[in-house]
């Protein structure tokens, strides 16, 4: 599995990238406007743009900011004509720029990533929530399709009634088991007193316990990693997923355990995966038992 970090944050890149893990870059506007703000225009954005795509072994995703098909295709050419002397390069374009339901946007998104990809810009799909979503940009020739797990998952807990801050933090793991096994003890409580089929599916309160905790048949960010996986490897797509919008260590092995192409993980997100308290206490042991003659054997010939 590739790992992207998820930041516009040089500093971040360099370090992250200096652990000798890093295969690639994904920034978006929000990144982007973050790692601007605490620099207070002390470096101008296409300087600033040219030092990621050197610091990066691999793609750097820049994103385009137009909404309708035209524009975002002269964007991405000339986004992939000024940075790509310095690197590697790939092209953010949202699947569905659509800010609102109505609004009559004519699948700009698919056709700037069939025309950007045809010209062999490599095209990495963002904002993705769906499979069918992801079904798209593969069909139209995407090199990467990018589910966003992190804010599907805060979806989940938000039809839930559940608020981001209040009764979640960002970080914290969906744990989608214990609300598989909840609906389940729900719902089998619910149809125990049914006595036909019929019954139990045309029951009210059944279909609104078996409407929670997912999304249309998505029960987490993971799972739409999955789901989107499964149709890639049924048709032979050639696009790959980058698992995004990771919020924690475990989503990454979610991930990496349904063989994703990629996870594009921020920073601190990257630093967590290092850790556990017993590594650090088996640290700390093995140090207190260092004895003198076992010391002895790294010193320079010099020194004893
Ligand atoms: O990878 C996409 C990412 O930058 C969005 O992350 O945490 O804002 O949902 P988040």
């Amino acid at each position: 599995m590739k790992i992207f970090i998820d930041t516009a944050e040089l500093d971040e890149i360099k370090r992250a990238v200096s652990w000798g893990i890093i295969d690639g870059v994904t920034t978006n506007p929000s990144l982007i406007k973050r790692a601007v703000d605490r620099r207070k225009g002390k470096i101008s954005m296409e300087d600033y743009i040219k030092e990621i795509v050197k610091a990066s072994p691999g793609p750097v995703s820049l994103e385009v900011i137009g909404r309708r098909a035209n524009e975002m295709i002269e964007q991405g050419m000339l986004l992939h004509e000024k940075f790509s002397p310095f690197g590697e390069v790939a092209i953010k374009i949202p699947v569905n720029p659509s800010m609102n339901d109505d609004e009559n946007i004519d699948f700009d998104g698919l056709k700037a990533i069939r025309r950007l990809s045809s010209e062999g810009i490599a095209v990495n799909t963002t904002l993705v929530m769906t499979p069918e979503q992801a079904l798209l940009a593969a069909k139209a020739g995407a090199a990467y399709v990018s589910p966003f797990a992190g804010r599907i998952d805060d979806y989940i807990r938000a039809n839930m009634g559940m608020r981001i801050g209040e009764d979640f933090q960002k970080g914290d793991y969906l744990n989608h088991d214990l609300l598989r096994r909840a609906r389940d003890k729900i719902l089998g409580d619910a149809m125990a007193s049914a006595s036909s089929v019929r019954e139990i599916y045309e029951s009210r309160l059944i279909n609104s316990v078996a409407d929670q905790g997912h999304d249309n048949g998505v029960y987490s960010g993971v799972d739409l990693v999955a789901r989107i996986l499964r149709i890639f490897r049924a048709y032979g797509f050639k696009t790959e997923v980058i698992a995004a919008s990771i919020r924690n260590p475990r989503q990454v092995r979610e991930v990496a355990e349904l063989g994703v192409h990629i996870a594009t993980v921020p920073f601190n997100v990257l630093k967590g995966m290092i850790k556990h308290y017993k590594t650090a206490e088996g640290m700390r042991r093995f140090m207190d038992d260092v004895v003198p003659q076992y010391r002895e054997l790294f010193m320079k010939k010099k020194e004893l």
